[in-house]
């Protein structure tokens, strides 16, 4: 800024000379991400509930979640919400903005369009708690029926195991995961047809491929996967990886593969031969103390 625009700008012609005081105004916004906005919120609880409007101020910088904290500061004191770590890290603040799977730490307003009101309520795939606050406690159900890591016999006397590090690096991504959940929020065979019982979901589908490409795990998930988990089920829309905030591949790096092994162990007469030696070859090595 040149200093003639700053005198201009300073020194306004018709205050310079009456000497008036008067309380400086606040500059009209310049971007749809500062003034005021309306945000329309899911305010209710198992019962029901509806969406309630709040027009609220907003600045630079901010994201749904500072809304939904400031809304809960100035006008609805109990307004539920979830989060912990507004870093994108720990998955509590999951949930839908503008009807699509979100975290509202990590939603930023300069993305949405806010000339219009935005929709931020719970996520739709699970039961509400309160506001915008959903009874998650399947997906840890659903963890515990998952067969656990089993690691072979230690490869050498000391009791270390050696392995490629590329075997390693492949399960690495899946490791990401922060249990957000949005990836079963938006698959559509939780969230459309309330398959539950028969269908773990990508978030789980993810963690048996970290199990099951593990390079020390000797676990078979093959039987569960194609009944119990309901691999099935995915039809690959790849709607769960579009939403992930952890940008990991969830269908195209764990699900694909999980196919791959579950077709391969159960209708290919080849792959059935090769998978039970290979099996067998691991779990009894020859340094196995067992
Ligand atoms: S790819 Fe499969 S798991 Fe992912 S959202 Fe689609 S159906 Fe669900
Ligand atoms: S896989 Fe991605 S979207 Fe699914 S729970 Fe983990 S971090 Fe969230
Ligand atoms: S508050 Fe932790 S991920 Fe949003």
């Amino acid at each position: 800024m040149t200093s003639s625009a700053v005198t201009s700008e300073t020194m306004q012609p018709d205050l310079a000379e009456t000497g008036e005081v008067q309380e400086k105004q606040p500059p009209e916004p310049k971007s749809e991400s500062s003034g005021r906005a309306v945000f329309r919120v899911w305010r209710g609880d198992r019962q029901g509930g509806n969406l309630v409007d709040y027009t609220t101020s907003i600045s630079p910088g901010m994201v749904v979640l500072d809304v939904i904290h400031q809304i809960q500061a100035e006008q609805a004191n109990d307004l539920a919400v979830r989060w912990n770590c507004k870093a994108g890290k720990c998955g509590s603040c999951s949930a839908e903005v503008n009807g699509s799977p979100k975290l509202m730490c990590m939603t930023r307003l300069s993305e949405l369009p806010l000339g219009k009101p935005v929709t931020v309520e719970p996520m739709r795939a699970f039961p509400p708690v309160k506001d915008l606050v959903a009874d998650v406690s399947w997906n840890f159900r659903v963890k515990q029926r998952i067969k656990p890591f089993t690691a072979r016999a230690p490869d050498a006397p000391d009791g270390t195991w050696r392995m490629d590090q590329s075997d390693v690096d492949r399960v690495q991504e899946f490791r990401k995961c922060i249990e957000c959940f949005l990836c079963q929020d938006v698959c559509h065979v939780l969230r459309d047809h309330h398959l539950y019982d028969d269908f773990i979901g990508p978030r789980f589908l993810v963690h048996v491929a970290a199990l099951e490409m593990h390079p020390l795990d000797v676990e078979d998930r093959m039987e569960e996967l194609r009944r119990a988990h309901g691999i099935g089920y995915c039809n690959i829309t790849k709607c769960c990886t579009k939403v992930c905030p952890e940008h990991i591949t969830i269908t195209d790096n764990a699900i694909i593969p999980l196919k791959e092994r579950v077709v391969d162990k159960f209708f290919d007469p080849l792959g059935k031969l090769v998978n039970i030696f290979s099996r067998r070859s691991r779990v009894a090595s020859p340094e196995s103390p067992h």
